[in-house]
């Protein structure tokens, strides 16, 4: 049977990675969560002093770009890819609020965005895969197969994000957390270089109400009217 790539893009917290895992595993094709690459430039860029509180060295990022390297490596005992910055797992790491907190100000930067880009192109070149992100069905693989767009409302994304934290242990306030996606929102969708905007070709999925398996089934079904 061919293959194809499916884009999922969305909001922040809508689910998309939940159920794109889902389906990469039972279509047995590889899943990339773009996010993480973005989410493990940022991490660079705070540990190497280029972004805090007070100060955004864009100019210092840039030029340090070339000492970053991004890979996921399948791990067997969690089933489950991990990422690696500089061949350091940095899985835990990317994940917490602080880190959220900085990430879509450094997904501005078009040179970052070019150098992930072009991985994630790469990464696709043989199709059988499922990516979601934010600019998957518009910028990295303008031909995919097929496109999903989710979207959920904001009271449910913050929810769930806040869920995701607190089951990883983190303290966080509900409010902090509702903040937060708030903003990576409006950053996400109103920055110059590839704007978190849905593809004309995409297909709307309001999963608010809807359960994983809901969504598993929906996307699926939509999988197979494609191939
Ligand atoms: O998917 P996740 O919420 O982990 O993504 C973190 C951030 O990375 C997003 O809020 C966005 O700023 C950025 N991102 C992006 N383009 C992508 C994926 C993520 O700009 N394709």
């Amino acid at each position: 049977m061919s293959k194809i790539i499916i884009a999922i893009d969305g909001f922040s917290s809508t689910g998309k990675s939940t159920v794109a895992k889902q389906l990469a595993k039972h279509l047995g094709y590889i899943y990339v969560d773009s996010g993480a690459m973005y989410r493990a430039v940022t991490l660079f860029a705070m540990q190497n002093n280029f972004v805090d509180d007070s100060h955004f060295d864009i100019e210092g990022l840039v030029t340090a770009l070339h000492n970053v390297s991004i890979r996921f490596k399948f791990n067997e005992s969690l089933d489950f890819s991990e990422v690696y910055l500089n061949d350091k797992n940095v899985e835990k790491e990317i994940r917490t609020l602080e880190v959220s907190n900085f990430v879509s100000q450094v997904s501005t930067i078009p040179e970052v965005r070019y150098q992930l880009v072009k991985q994630q192109q790469l990464m696709g070149k043989y199709k059988g895969i499922v990516m979601d992100g934010r600019d998957i069905g518009t910028v990295v693989f303008p031909d995919a197969e097929l496109k999903i767009f989710m979207t959920a409302s904001a009271e449910t994304k913050a929810k769930r994000r806040y869920q995701e934290l607190v089951e990883r242990g983190d303290e966080v306030e509900y409010d902090e957390v509702l903040k937060n996606v708030q903003e990576r929102d409006y950053i996400d969708s109103h920055r110059e270089d590839s704007p978190l905007v849905k593809a004309k070709d995409a297909i709307e999925i309001d999963n608010s109400n809807m359960t994983i398996q809901e969504q598993f089934d929906k996307i699926l079904q939509l999988v197979n009217k494609t191939l």
